[in-house]
């Protein structure tokens, strides 16, 4: 028989990883909630159309989308980001502005899969719609900093940059594009290709032969508009009224070729520098008027979950939550009374395990020993005839006597007085 595993670049995440992951975006929720972000969940598939605008350079609409004929013959492509979803629906269903959305879930791109870097991962995502001011853009870079902080990251570096606007923009790239055909001969094979589609994605070349010729290439920030500089001395102004340290990099680009004015990228010291932005986004106005919308300005970010939770391995921080049983009931009556105590414990909120197979007494403590549980109830035939059930503390916990002493002496409790003892006993 064939015998699967899941498909290159994607992973099972099984308890107790999964428990951190969705305590994790319980905190992300918690942070996007107080900020004044509603969560939008939107479908994992889209028009292929949507993802286009991503930009026609960037490798995640040339080489990277799940895309398929679906059986109506319409071109459909698993979403690569959260972005451009969002202002779809957002055109679709035309809220109140500013629009405030936070959203989280699976993304799909066709990388090479290696550590860090899958086919299938996970980004909570926040975007603003329908304010040009600056000091949204901080909010939100401000936001995510601050959820870094929340799950105990401390080693992150905020990393900034401006790509100007639209005035300003072509003449730089006009400026960069003499620069690097001057230099063509010293450039990269791939250097050149990704200069025929867009000038600004050499900036962003790992090559050592691209890079030797970047190190002198004109910066963005030499060529901003007066409107432009205003806007990027706005944010760092903001950036360092909220004490958020950050670094300005002039060959910041990033892969996604609708940013205008603020750029930003999340760093994680912490890790290998080839899975290292843990996070990134900026601003994005003129995105929404392509999506078929009003030219509605817009900014967000999307951060990596799994290389926030690697990040966090490396820190030491933000463990799993524990979630071992608080109650283990061992019953050698026939596992009727088991059932009976575990059902009327889960339903009052206690976590409550048993053993199965009708075990020996002996077996079942063992269970209940490894299953970390805090108490064990014990229900043999005695116990049964009585109509009482023996509250037992397991090994490093103990039932506190009146005089104020622990002891780890068992007690037997009237069945109909279980859950109150129980309860008394956990807090
Ligand atoms: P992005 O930089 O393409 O931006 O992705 C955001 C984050 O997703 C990265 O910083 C990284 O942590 C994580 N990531 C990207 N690719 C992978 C991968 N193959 N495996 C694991 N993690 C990965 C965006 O997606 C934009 N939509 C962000 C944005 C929102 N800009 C404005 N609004």
């Amino acid at each position: 028989m064939a015998v699967f595993q899941a498909a290159p670049g994607t992973r099972d995440i099984l308890d107790p990883q999964s428990a951190r992951w969705r305590a994790l975006i319980d905190v992300f929720a918690q942070v996007a909630g107080s900020a004044g972000f509603g969560e939008i969940r939107t479908p994992l598939f889209e028009d292929l159309g949507v993802f286009l605008r991503l930009g026609e350079s960037s490798d995640v609409v040339t080489k990277q989308m799940y895309d398929f004929e679906d059986k109506g013959g319409r071109r459909i492509t698993l979403r690569p980001e959260f972005t451009a979803g969002m202002i779809r629906a957002f055109v679709q269903h035309n809220p109140a502005l500013p629009w405030k959305a936070w959203a989280e879930g699976s993304v799909f791109r066709y990388e090479k899969p290696q550590k860090g870097r899958y086919r299938q991962f996970n980004q909570v995502d926040v975007e603003v719609l329908g304010t040009a001011d600056p000091m949204i853009d901080v909010e939100v870079i401000a936001l995510g900093w601050q959820f870094y902080r929340a799950i105990g990251l401390t080693n992150v570096r905020l990393v900034i940059n401006s790509l100007g606007d639209a005035q300003c923009r072509p003449v730089y790239l006009a400026a960069l594009t003499e620069y690097f055909t001057a230099h063509l001969g010293e450039l990269s094979e791939e250097g050149r290709a990704t200069l025929a589609l867009n000038p600004l994605r050499v900036l962003d070349s790992k090559r050592d032969q691209d890079v030797a010729v970047v190190v002198n290439a004109p910066t963005m920030l030499d060529s901003l508009s007066e409107e432009a500089r205003a806007h990027f001395d706005a944010v760092r102004a903001g950036l360092t009224a909220l004490d958020i340290p950050f670094e300005i990099d002039t060959r910041l680009v990033r892969g996604l070729d609708y940013y205008r004015y603020t750029l930003f990228e999340f760093v994680a010291d912490s890790l290998d520098s080839a899975q290292n932005a843990i996070g990134g986004g900026g601003r994005y106005d003129g995105l929404v008027a392509e999506l078929g919308g009003d030219d509605v300005p817009g900014v967000g970010f999307g951060l990596g979950v799994d290389r926030i939770l690697m990040a966090c391995d490396a820190e030491g921080v933000f463990d799993a939550p524990d979630r071992s049983a608080d109650v283990f009931v061992v019953d050698t009556t026939g596992g009727l009374e088991a059932l009976k105590l575990c059902s009327q414990l889960q339903s009052a909120g206690v976590r409550a395990t048993r053993a199965y197979d009708n075990r020996s007494m002996k077996s079942q403590m063992k269970a209940a020993d490894r299953s970390g549980a805090r108490l064990a109830l014990l229900v043999g035939s005695n116990e049964l005839a009585d109509g009482v059930v023996t509250m037992r503390p397991m090994r490093g916990h103990s039932i506190g006597d009146p005089v104020g002493e622990t002891n780890a002496v068992q007690r037997a409790v009237a069945r109909e007085q279980i859950l109150i003892e129980v309860e008394k006993f956990l807090q």
